[in-house]
């Protein structure tokens, strides 16, 4: 016996017989087992040494008013794994199994204890892995739990991020330009060289193309076209999508939408732009679908395309965070993301988010939504 026989074992042993309880320690001894016992007989006192720290339980099978199979119920019940031995003077088989399927480790007869210490030392180590097993998938489980946790952090400081990058691009670098434009025009108009008025065009292009710019990263960093509403927002992606990838996409929204939970808006359109951009990188689309639905309270966002479909590898591509980021996006307001496919017939990403109840129906676009749009950059 690996890890019972160094140290001494605290045995709880349920006998009416003093001269059995005996029997028992005197094979346990021969044995070579180093044993502490305890013995006990009623229900009451067992009830009570279940609160003590055992290594193991013999127990008897007929007690006076108490019985084996009982002891093992109320062990079950305590919610502890312990080894637990019923010898007994007489004990069917169908009894034998019984106890066995209740989670009792081992039944012996009181006339043949040549197999008592084997039979100990297996159940104690049994339970002794069983117990590192169950740490051990505790443990894990705990550590998931503190990654899924650290994910979704992560998730919410890039958008605080990304939020405040916009917001530092629009305030800042975008009214400098904007003021830099107003500037230029001016020159343009009053300069009385035809050089200086060249030259003033020519910057007034460029101050131009660098407010563009600066628009299009505001709205990849954070899309404000949210304050108008998912709607508006799936619109203005599924159009965006079309032109640049010549790809053909057709987007169905429900003609009302209640005014959605903070979050939900960004995660959706998160989501449908995840897709989109899964559809430009590896589907080789022809067709793509966008289907936002409300049904039975929960908000369904549905992007399909008829392109190549997933490998066998594409989920667990160690290097893809995409799809698994939408996992933890849709966690962070109580939903989930699946995706389906068949080889060569494309891919299907749904996004799911349970609404609670309270939202009346309204027409989106609308300014009530926009009040619950953490989009806004006030609102961050
Ligand atoms: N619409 C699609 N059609 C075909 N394959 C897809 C589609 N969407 C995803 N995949 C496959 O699933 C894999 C995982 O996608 P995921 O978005 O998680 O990662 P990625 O796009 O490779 O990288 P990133 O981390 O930049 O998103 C992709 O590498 C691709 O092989
Ligand atoms: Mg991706």
């Amino acid at each position: 016996m690996k890890s019972a026989k160094p140290h001494t074992l605290r045995l709880l042993h349920l006998e009416d017989s003093d001269l059995d309880h005996v029997l028992v320690l005197a094979h346990l001894h021969r044995g070579g087992l180093k044993v502490n016992a305890t013995r006990i007989d009623s229900e009451a006192e067992f009830v009570a040494a279940l609160l003590k720290p055992w290594d193991a339980i013999i127990s008897d099978y007929n007690l006076p008013g108490f019985s084996g199979l009982v002891a093992l119920d109320l062990l079950k019940a305590s919610g502890r794994d312990m080894p637990f031995l019923i010898v007994s003077g007489e004990i069917g088989e169908d009894v034998a199994v019984e106890a066995m399927r209740n989670g009792a480790s081992d039944y012996l007869r009181k006339a043949n204890l040549s197999r008592l210490v084997p039979a100990l030392v297996h159940a104690v180590e049994a339970c002794e892995t069983r117990r590192a097993r169950a740490r051990a998938d505790l443990e894990l489980g705990e550590s998931k739990q503190r990654l899924r946790e650290l994910a979704q952090h992560l998730q919410n400081s890039i958008e605080q991020e990304r939020a405040a990058i916009a917001r530092e691009i629009h305030d800042d670098v975008g009214g400098s330009l904007t003021a830099l434009k107003f500037e230029l025009a001016w020159i343009a108009r009053h300069a009385e060289s035809k050089d200086v008025v060249g030259r003033a065009h020519s910057a007034l292009e460029t101050v131009s193309h660098a407010i563009e710019s600066s628009q299009r990263i505001m709205h990849n960093l954070r899309p404000a076209i949210l304050e108008q509403g998912l709607v508006a927002a799936l619109q203005w992606i599924t159009g965006r999508f079309e032109k640049r990838s010549g790809v053909s996409c057709t987007l169905r929204t429900p003609r009302e939408l209640p005014a959605l939970p903070i979050g939900v808006p960004l995660v959706a359109y998160r989501v449908a732009q995840e897709a989109l951009t899964n559809i430009t990188k590896h589907a080789h689309a022809g067709r793509v679908e966008i289907d936002l639905s409300l049904a039975g309270g929960v908000l369904s966002l549905e992007v399909s395309d008829d392109g190549v479909g997933l490998s066998n590898d594409a989920l667990g591509k160690a290097r893809s965070f995409g799809l698994r980021g939408l996992h933890e996006r849709a966690r962070t307001v109580s939903g989930w993301v699946d995706v389906s496919s068949h080889p060569g017939k494309g891919t299907t990403l749904i996004l799911s988010v349970p609404l609670p109840k309270v939202h009346k129906p309204v027409l989106e676009p609308m300014t009530a939504s926009v009040e619950a749009d953490p989009s806004r950059w006030g609102d961050l």
